[in-house]
This record gives C-alpha cells, structure tokens and sequence, in this order.
C-alpha cells in the first residue's frame, strides 16, 4: 500500500522536482483527494474498465486511487455506469503532472488557463502555489466541472472553474501568461490558446497523433502576441481533447469497406522495428497529421487510413512483404516516402517542432525555417 506522502517522496529522491514548490503543493494538496466515489479499474486482458465503488469495495478503491499512475475516473463521457470502453477523464499520474508544471514554469503573479479541469488536481495545484484569482480551468463535461468546484471548495482552494469547450480557451476571462492542457491536441493547436496569452506566454500540452506515440509540446508566444514556436520537449500518453478522437474521422473497417483495393506495392521497410522507433513514427505523424496507424502482430502489420475515403494495409510478415491500398490517396506510398525523408534527415524526436499562426500550422526539424505546413 502507497500513500500519498510515499510516492512523492520516492519521485523526489529519482529528481522529479526540480522546482520545489510542485514536491510542497503535492504534499499540501494530496491527489487522492480528488478522487470521486466510483473509479474505474482497467482489466488487463479485455482493456474494458470495471466501475469500483468507494462504499462498496473500499479496499479495491483505495489500492486503485492511492498509487503512482493515472487512475479513470469517467469512462464513455459519463454514459456508463458499471462496465466502460473509453477513459474519458482521469487524475493524471503525479510523474506527469510534476513535468507537465516544470515545463510550464510558473511564477507568482502569473494567470494560469489550464485546459481539461478533470477531477480538479492540477487545477488545485496552481491554486495553492498562486492564489485561485489567479487560475482558470475550463473543463467541456459540466458534471465533472461542477465535482471539481466542490473539491476545491472542501479544501479552501479557489480557481475558477467553468464549463465549456477548452479549445475556445476562456475568451472573457482576460489574458494568460501560461496555458495548461491536460488533454491531447492531436493535429492543430487550438488557435485561441495563443489569441488569449501574452507575449512570452509559455503553452504546454500534450500531443496524441494518429501515428505512434504522444509527446509534450512547449511552445513560447511571440513578441507579436500572434505567433507560437516550439519544441516537442518529452514523451506522454495522453487522452485526447473531446472533439479529436479518431482525428474526428471514421473508423478503419469502415474507410476500408467503402473503398475497394485498386493498388499492391512493395514494403521494403521492416515495418516491426519501425515501429519501435519513435523518431521514425514522430517524423511520420508530423509528415502526415492526418493518417493514422493501428498495428498488428506485433508490429508486423500495419492498418493506415485517413480522415477521408483512403486506406491502406501493409504485411510485413514472413514471406508476404506486400502493401495493398485503396481509395483516392496512395497511403503507403506516403508513408513510405516520409520514412524515407526521416531516413535521410535522421532527425530526433525533440528535435522536431511546431509554429503556429493564425489560420496556419508548420512543423519543422530542428530549425522553425526547416518546416512544411500541417
Ligand atoms: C486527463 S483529464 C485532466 C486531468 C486533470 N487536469 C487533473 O487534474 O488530474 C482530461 C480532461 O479533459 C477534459 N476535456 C476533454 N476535451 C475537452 C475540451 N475540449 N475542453 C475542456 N476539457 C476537455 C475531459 O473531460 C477530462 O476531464
């Protein structure tokens, strides 16, 4: 049994607090707190979540809600009552939260938008190191929103929580120095986040894309008070903003019956340890922001399709070597040739970054002026 005090102790002797004040108003503000009366416990081989109510299975509740890693506490935006497929709100894992803080760089006096309030925990946080005056939280599930208020209420703590569509920011809530996302962007970053910080703001925010894993994004707000720039600073498994899931298209079996096979090429890649190598999967899910890989086999086969009608499987076991693909885009061939560029760029994965401006998104490899638009 963990408590509280024992992790953040165990985080602290590995180094996790490099700013001290993020070890103090963990201790002062304990996660557990947060944690609502029914959580959701994960079943290792179905993946479905299995509601655990505090009353009646306190142990089980404890064991899920006092240890290190994230815990669900919303499955299926709050439709499900006993038994979930989605995670759809979580207290995020102390480990993450400890970066997500040190990236974000908080000083007195700064006014924090954090997008995502969840259960509440960050939110706090912020509160108990800056004065709640001076945070902002916008969280989309009213529900949740109004836990959050009452849990910070129960502790003295007093950020403004409101309920709305995070990716709109808080348009009348006046201007920020840092804005927060506990929840992914996984394409564009939401062009309010910039509009509503000042010049030098400092945004950090998880990116899930389509295409292998998630990292970090830090970006800084330009003098102009329009532009963004920065660099991808981590790796983070996060859950996406409401609005993003699936980058908002369908389903794979869905893309793949409406189109029908009209092309095979060669794979000429071995696609299981690609896909082991998160350089290779960041340069192609910045490439193509809008193609997304499910993998089978151990890697050994890859699923991609679109956001539109194209769609493309690639067979890498022994003896097949064979891509098939359909619809109006060559998936695979685009693939292909973004592995090729990463390839011949060898480019880490932190070493990539996004600029944002108005009504336009770049990446780019280790200069902004390297860049394509996304
Ligand atoms: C991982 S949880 C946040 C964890 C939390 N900040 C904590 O203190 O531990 C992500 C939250 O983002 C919320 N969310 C998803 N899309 C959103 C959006 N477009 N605007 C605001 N909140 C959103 C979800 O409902 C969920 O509660």
């Amino acid at each position: 049994m963990h408590d509280d005090a024992a992790i953040v102790g165990a985080l602290d002797a590995e180094g996790a607090f490099p700013t001290p004040w993020i070890r103090e108003a963990m201790l002062a503000v304990p996660r557990a707190a947060f944690a609502p009366d029914v959580i959701w416990h994960a079943d290792p081989v179905s993946g479905r979540y299995t509601a655990v109510d505090r009353h009646t299975d306190p142990t089980t509740w404890e064991e899920v809600v006092v240890r290190p890693g994230p815990v669900v506490t919303q499955v299926d935006d709050g439709t499900s009552d006993t038994i979930g497929d989605l995670a759809s709100s979580s207290l995020s894992d102390y480990r993450a939260v400890a970066s997500f803080l040190t990236e974000l760089d908080v000083r007195p006096g700064q006014r924090i938008l954090e997008i995502g309030t969840g259960p509440g925990w960050t939110a706090a946080l912020l509160a108990w190191h800056l004065g709640g005056e001076n945070v902002v939280s916008v969280e989309i599930d009213p529900t949740l929103a109004a836990a959050a208020r009452a849990a910070h209420t129960r502790l003295g703590l007093s950020p403004t929580v409101l309920a709305g569509d995070g990716t709109l920011g808080a348009a009348h809530a006046g201007v920020f120095d840092r804005v927060h996302a506990t929840a992914a962007f996984t394409h564009r970053v939401p062009y309010a986040w910039i509009e509503q910080a000042r010049p030098g703001a400092v945004i950090v925010a998880p990116w899930s894309p389509g295409f292998g894993a998630g990292a970090l994004l830090r970006l800084v707000v330009d003098d102009d008070g329009r532009t963004a720039s920065g660099k991808f600073v981590r790796s983070v498994a996060f859950m996406e903003l409401r609005g993003e899931r699936n980058g908002g298209g369908a389903a794979f079996e869905a893309v793949r019956e409406a189109e029908p096979a009209t092309e095979e090429a060669e794979v000429g890649w071995v696609l299981e340890s690609l896909y082991g190598d998160g350089n290779f999967t960041h340069a192609v899910a910045l490439r193509l922001p809008d193609v997304r890989l499910r993998t089978l086999g151990g890697g050994t086969v890859w699923q991609l399709w679109d956001t539109g009608r194209s769609w493309a499987v690639v067979d890498d076991r022994p003896g097949i070597g064979k891509a098939v693909q359909g619809g109006p885009r060559r998936l695979w061939d685009e693939v292909d040739a973004a592995l090729q560029w990463q390839d011949e760029h060898q480019v880490h994965g932190y070493d990539f970054g996004i600029t944002v401006e108005p009504g336009r998104q770049w990446a780019w490899a280790q200069r902004p002026d390297r860049r394509w638009e996304m």
